[in-house]
Formats: C-alpha cells, sequence, structure tokens
C-alpha cells in the first residue's frame, strides 16, 4: 500500500503548469506577427525615434511584478508606445550614427525559430544540428576572407567579446613571466573594447603601444617598426598588433600587408579588428584594400554592423583554430556525458560562455535565402551613399570634408559661409547641429573628434537607405547650420 504522502506528492505535479489556454499562442502571435509587419513595412514612414529622461521613463514603466498576468493586446501596446516609442530605431534608413545594423527579415524569422526551438548552442551531443550550421557559417566567412583551412571560430555576443577571446588565446602562449613584459601595439585610432580587452586580460597602461596614425587615419608602419625596436632594446616582449580594418570614426583601413610583414620578422600574434569593415571583402575593390588581412592570426568580424543581422551577432576567427580549444576547454565532472568526439566542437570549449543562443541560424538562413549576390550589392550601395554624401557636401559650399568617404563612411563640418567663427564654436556648433537633426525626428547622425576637431559623421549599413534620403539630410544640416549661425 503507498504511502499516502506519496499519492499527495504525485497528485500535486500529476499536470503541466501550462502559461496559456491552448488557442492563445496562435491569437497572440497573430497580433505579434502583425505589428511586426507593419512595423517593418512603414519603418521608413516614421520619425528615427526619441528618448526620455530616467524620471520620465520610471514613470511611464517602473511597477512592481503583477502578481497575475495580463492582457497581451495591452503589453504590446506598452512594448510599442512606451519602450519603442522611447528609443531610437538602428533599422532606420536615416540612422547614420555609429554603426548601426538593419536586420534581414530572414535574419528576424530566425531569431523567433531559434528561441523557440532552444537549442543548446553549447556542445555538440545537445545539438548536433546548431553546431554544425555555425561551423558552416564559420567556413563561408573564413572563405571570403581567405584563411587556411584549419581556422576555427566562434560567433559571439559582438565584436568586444571576440576581440577579448582573440587576446585571451593569443595570451596563452606567452608565459607568465612574459606576460608582464609583453607589449600590444595598436593604432591610435583603435576602437576602445580594445583597451578593455587588454585591461580584463591583466595588460597594465604601459604594456599597450598607441602608434600615431598618416593623414588618412592608417597606423603608421614606421612608427610601429620603430615602436618595437625600442621595445626590444628596452627588454620588453613584443607581443601583438592589433591592426584596423575599417576604423570606427572614418572607415580607414591599415597596411596590412605590410604589417603581416612586420609581424612575420618578429614573430609577433596579429590581430585584424575588422568588425565594421569585413563584409567589404565581397568585392573586388574591398578585396584589394584588404590584401593581407588573409595573414591574421585572428579576426574580429561582425555580422551585426554591415551584414544586416540584428544584434548580436559577433564572431572571431582564428588561424590556428586548435588554439582556442586549447585555451578554453575545462573538463567538469557534470559534463562528462558530453565530451566531443575528436571530430565533433563543442563550442563552449572555443570562448567564454558555456550556455549559448543558436546564433548562427539568423546567419545561415540570411544568406541560403538571399544569397551572397544581395550581400555584394548592399556592401556596393552603402559605399556608393558614401561617395555620393561626400560629392554633395563637397558642392554646397558651406562644408568641408574632414574625411572623405572610406568604405561606407564620410566626415565632414559644417563651416559657415559669411561669417568667421572660433575653432570651440565651430565644434559646439557640429554637436548642436547633429542635436537638433535628432530632435527634429529626421536623422541621427553622431559626432566624433578627428585632428582634435569636432566632426559630422555618416556611416551607412543599411539597405533601405537612399540616394534621396542623403538629399534630405544634406539639406537639413546646411539649414540648421544656416539658422543656428545667426545666433552661435
Ligand atoms: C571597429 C570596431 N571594433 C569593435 C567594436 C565593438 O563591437 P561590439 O559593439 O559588437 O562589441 C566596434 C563597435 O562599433 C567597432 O566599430
Amino acid at each position: 500500500m503507498p504511502d499516502p504522502s506519496f499519492e499527495h506528492l504525485r497528485s500535486a505535479c500529476a499536470t503541466p503548469i501550462v502559461p496559456h489556454a491552448p488557442d492563445w499562442p496562435r491569437e497572440v502571435s497573430l497580433e505579434a506577427l502583425e505589428a511586426i509587419l507593419c512595423d517593418y513595412e512603414h519603418l521608413d514612414k516614421t520619425p528615427i525615434g526619441r528618448t526620455k529622461s530616467r524620471p520620465e521613463m520610471e514613470c511611464l514603466l517602473h511597477e512592481p511584478p503583477p502578481e497575475d498576468g495580463r492582457d497581451f493586446s495591452h503589453i504590446l501596446g506598452e512594448f510599442q508606445s512606451k519602450v519603442v516609442g522611447n528609443s531610437f530605431r538602428p533599422s532606420h534608413p536615416r540612422f547614420w550614427a555609429f554603426i548601426a545594423s538593419a536586420p534581414t527579415f530572414a535574419s528576424i524569422l530566425a531569431e523567433f525559430l531559434a528561441a523557440n526551438a532552444n537549442l543548446f548552442a553549447g556542445v555538440w551531443k545537445e545539438a548536433a544540428g546548431a553546431a554544425e550550421v555555425e561551423l558552416v557559417v564559420l567556413d563561408w566567412f573564413r572563405h571570403f576572407l581567405s584563411l587556411p583551412t584549419g581556422t576555427l571560430g566562434l560567433l559571439t555576443g559582438g565584436g568586444s567579446e571576440a576581440t577579448l577571446t582573440a587576446l585571451t588565446v593569443a595570451r596563452e602562449s606567452l608565459s607568465f613571466d612574459g606576460r608582464s613584459r609583453c607589449v600590444l601595439y595598436v593604432s591610435e585610432h583603435r576602437h576602445w573594447s580594445v583597451d578593455r580587452g587588454a585591461k580584463i586580460i591583466g595588460l597594465r597602461p604601459d604594456q599597450i603601444r598607441s602608434l600615431p596614425c598618416d593623414a588618412d587615419y592608417r597606423m603608421r608602419v614606421d612608427g610601429l617598426e620603430h615602436a618595437i625596436t625600442a621595445d626590444l632594446a628596452r627588454g620588453l616582449l613584443p607581443w601583438l598588433v592589433l591592426a584596423n580594418a575599417g576604423t570606427t570614426n572614418t572607415g580607414s583601413v591599415d597596411p596590412l600587408a605590410d604589417i603581416a610583414a612586420v609581424c612575420a620578422r618578429h614573430r609577433l600574434w596579429l590581430h585584424v579588428d575588422a568588425a565594421y569593415g569585413w563584409p567589404m571583402v565581397l568585392l573586388e575593390e574591398g578585396k584589394r584594400l584588404f590584401a593581407g588581412v588573409e595573414q591574421a592570426d585572428s579576426i574580429t568580424l561582425d555580422p551585426h554592423k554591415w551584414f544586416a543581422q540584428p544584434f548580436e551577432a559577433g564572431c572571431l576567427l582564428v588561424r590556428r583554430g586548435e588554439l582556442l580549444a586549447k585555451t578554453f576547454t575545462m573538463r567538469p565532472e557534470y559534463m562528462q556525458d558530453v565530451i566531443p568526439r575528436e571530430d565533433e566542437i563543442n563550442f563552449c570549449d572555443q570562448g567564454i560562455a558555456l550556455t549559448r543562443r543558436f546564433r548562427a541560424l539568423k546567419i545561415w538562413m540570411s544568406v541560403k535565402l538571399l544569397g551572397v549576390g544581395w550581400y555584394r550589392r548592399l556592401i556596393a550601395h552603402n559605399c556608393a551613399l558614401a561617395r555620393y554624401a561626400e560629392a554633395l557636401v563637397r558642392t554646397a559650399g558651406c562644408f568641408e570634408v574632414t574625411s572623405a568617404a572610406k568604405l561606407s563612411i564620410v566626415c565632414f563640418r559644417y563651416v559657415p559661409r559669411d561669417c568667421a567663427i572660433g575653432d570651440a564654436e565651430l565644434d559646439t556648433l557640429q554637436q548642436a547641429i547633429a542635436a537638433e537633426l535628432l530632435a527634429s525626428g529626421l536623422a541621427f547622425v553622431s559626432t566624433t573628434r578627428l585632428h582634435g576637431q569636432t566632426t559630422l559623421r555618416f556611416c551607412f549599413v543599411n539597405w533601405r537607405t537612399t540616394a534621396a534620403d542623403v538629399d534630405e539630410v544634406v539639406a537639413a544640416i546646411a539649414s540648421i547650420g544656416d539658422r543656428m549661425t545667426c545666433i552661435v
């Protein structure tokens, strides 16, 4: 006769805790899909977005968690009006600040499919399908960048994580004494994720050499040689050169082949930060510009920048792929059932995360649905937009180009025609123009500093953007600038 408490326990957990009525997912999915399609189809006709202060947002959204669930339409409405409605839209055709992303619809659908399948992309035995798709995508990227077989990598949350992972792998070959004497060479126009990565792996600031650039914001190879020689003379250990293939500020590409030659001569690790610029290799012109990238020991490349993917999709490729597993593999007893065979890959052995989403699906589906040809057209289109914007500002008479179009980035300053104003006021003016443009809802354009001056910057990565958008925004900037110079 069973123990009564046994029966009691059994009946307490006899049925599943279904979070909704059986037909609820179908009903709300249709509502959600309608909202997604409406947004996707009309994004180009909506303002770019807006922001609110912290107190205003607290007022709108701060609340204790409800004990009982609420109606989906109500929550969807809150998401649209309070959450999306108080954000800027990186997918918008006139979002040219920083480096945005404008996902393909295939990649958006893939995120939904991946969330539902919820495959564990950390170990082969749990999801061989997901692991193989990730290997396929990595192999496509390897091929685009002309890296040899044996190259391996992983998809990451973004470029910062990819670069940190690369630095960790490269450091593994150093002795503990070497780690305290090693030197990292970077360009003055590096992305700051490099400094953060260096900090996380424990480099002191005096182990980082920030090298000067030429007039086109590219690392000077003579400066690199000189710094390495000086460090050797001091008994230090030159270790890693981090070159750029598409700087964040200007899209500049360092002389990769020359830098690779220096690295080979001194036996240094070459890491290329191509987080933004890498899809350029899909064009013949990009292949020429990126010559030398195929000699890199490791490369950061972000599909969530110029490859039309939703955040988060970063990637690291490492030429001697086996070094990843050598650096990261751990074999705890609770994972003893999922140790991979020699020809299988546990992606949790390749990087920092154990539990990983199935990030490869969105890239795989996009490329298979659209073909590489569509990506080639996207890259060419965005480069043409940058060149067109440069030509337009050159003819307008109230601008000065501070960095000619490189990849899909162009930088310039508004300089009033008839009134002389000081440098500090000119700097303030650029930021004021960008702020007013943003407040108007027309476009999001960021500013940066080049050669000590504040400058406006356009970065095109969006498939929706057209020359008419460029016409409209350049005209708006000129008109805001003209109006403001009366009051500067
Ligand atoms: C050149 C470059 N490297 C690295 C990063 C960092 O990438 P993420 O923002 O994906 O971490 C960026 C971001 O804009 C970048 O432009």
